[in-house]
């Protein structure tokens, strides 16, 4: 067999640009779809005061308000994944088998809980499916569910509290320190930095010993990434 027989495969020269040309054309068409996709999101994502009816009147400011019950009481995985899970029909029951048991407001709770057919709660807050959020890493920052979803224990019909868009979650990945509080403090939503014993005792210190600047405290003890990763695409778009 001569060498021109040979059966591999000979490029050209030109052929080792290929994989830079498959990348840029690559790149320019995610941002294409990224685009298209943005512009039937915006308006969802850009959706104060949104506020669907909900298959179940169900109250936050009954339940987490005037009774108290913590957010992960129901919302159980929000310290622990991306996503913060609603609760199931368990839950409910845990008190209505007692509670309220013939109430005609519970009429879903008693056919999901008969059937095992899950309660079709409506969505409020809905990020497009291009974009990445995780509960975990913000709870576990020390991010309130207040900074984002606003009073929700005053709230008897659940709305979207802020503007949610990239505009909204780059303003804060550009400087998060004066929205940091104490990780176990995230779920009170009547938390204030004012009160220093309670803030000592959050942080593990004494009164005296309390750093002057929170915010910038914080940054460094719960060793939040930098500005410039926060604000790299492919934190969110990945
Ligand atoms: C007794 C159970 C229960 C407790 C306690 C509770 N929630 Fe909820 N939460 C629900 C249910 C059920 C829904 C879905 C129906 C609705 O939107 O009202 C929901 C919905 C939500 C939503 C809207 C989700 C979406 O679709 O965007 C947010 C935000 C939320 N809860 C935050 C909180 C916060 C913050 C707390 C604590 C202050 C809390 N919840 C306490 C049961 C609970
Ligand atoms: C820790 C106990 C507890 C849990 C858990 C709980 N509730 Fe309640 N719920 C109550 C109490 C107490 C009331 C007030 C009852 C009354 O007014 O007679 C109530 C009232 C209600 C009412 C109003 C009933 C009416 O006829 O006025 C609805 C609807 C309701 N709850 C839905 C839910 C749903 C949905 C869940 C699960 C996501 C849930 N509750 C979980 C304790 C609880
Ligand atoms: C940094 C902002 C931020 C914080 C802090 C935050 N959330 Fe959310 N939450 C969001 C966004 C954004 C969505 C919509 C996510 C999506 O559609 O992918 C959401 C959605 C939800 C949902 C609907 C289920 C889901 O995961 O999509 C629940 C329930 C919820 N949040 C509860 C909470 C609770 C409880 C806390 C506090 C312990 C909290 N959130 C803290 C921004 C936040
Ligand atoms: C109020 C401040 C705040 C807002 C609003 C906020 N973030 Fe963040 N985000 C943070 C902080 C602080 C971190 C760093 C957490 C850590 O890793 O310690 C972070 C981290 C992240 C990460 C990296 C998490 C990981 O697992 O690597 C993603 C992704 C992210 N944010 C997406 C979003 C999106 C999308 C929005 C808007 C819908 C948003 N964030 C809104 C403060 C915020
Ligand atoms: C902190 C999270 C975050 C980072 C970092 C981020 N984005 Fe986004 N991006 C979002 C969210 C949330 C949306 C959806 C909401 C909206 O449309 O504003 C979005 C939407 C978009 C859209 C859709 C267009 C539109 O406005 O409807 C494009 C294009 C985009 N991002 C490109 C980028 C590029 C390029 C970068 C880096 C320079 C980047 N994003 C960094 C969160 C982020």
């Amino acid at each position: 067999m001569s060498d021109s027989e040979k059966p591999y495969l000979h490029f050209p020269k030109w052929a080792n640009k290929v994989p830079i040309i498959v990348a840029t054309v690559g790149g320019l068409l995610t941002v294409y779809v990224i685009i298209l996709l943005g512009y039937g999101a915006n308006a969802r994502t850009l959706n104060v005061g949104y506020a669907p009816v909900q298959p179940v009147p169900f109250s936050h400011e009954l339940h987490a308000g005037l009774l108290g019950i913590n957010c992960e009481y129901c919302h159980t995985d929000v310290k622990r994944a991306a996503y913060a899970a609603l609760p199931p029909t368990q839950t409910c029951m845990n008190c209505h088998a007692e509670i309220a048991p013939k109430s005609k407001k519970l009429a879903w709770i008693h056919k999901s809980y008969a059937t095992g057919l899950p309660v079709p709660w409506i969505k409020v807050n809905d990020e497009p499916d291009y974009v990445y959020f995780n509960h975990a890493a913000h709870v576990n920052a020390g991010i309130s569910c207040l900074t984002c979803h606003g009073h929700i224990n005053e709230m008897t019909r659940v709305y979207q509290a802020k503007p949610m868009n990239m505009a909204w979650c780059l303003a804060c990945h550009r400087d998060p320190a004066p929205h940091l509080r104490p990780r176990n403090e995230v779920t009170n939503l009547q938390w204030t930095p004012n009160n220093k014993a309670q803030l000592a005792h959050d942080l593990n210190l004494t009164v005296a010993t309390l750093p002057k600047n929170l915010g910038k405290y914080l940054m460094k003890r719960y060793k939040i990434p930098s500005t410039k990763l926060l604000t790299d695409c492919e934190t969110c778009h990945r």
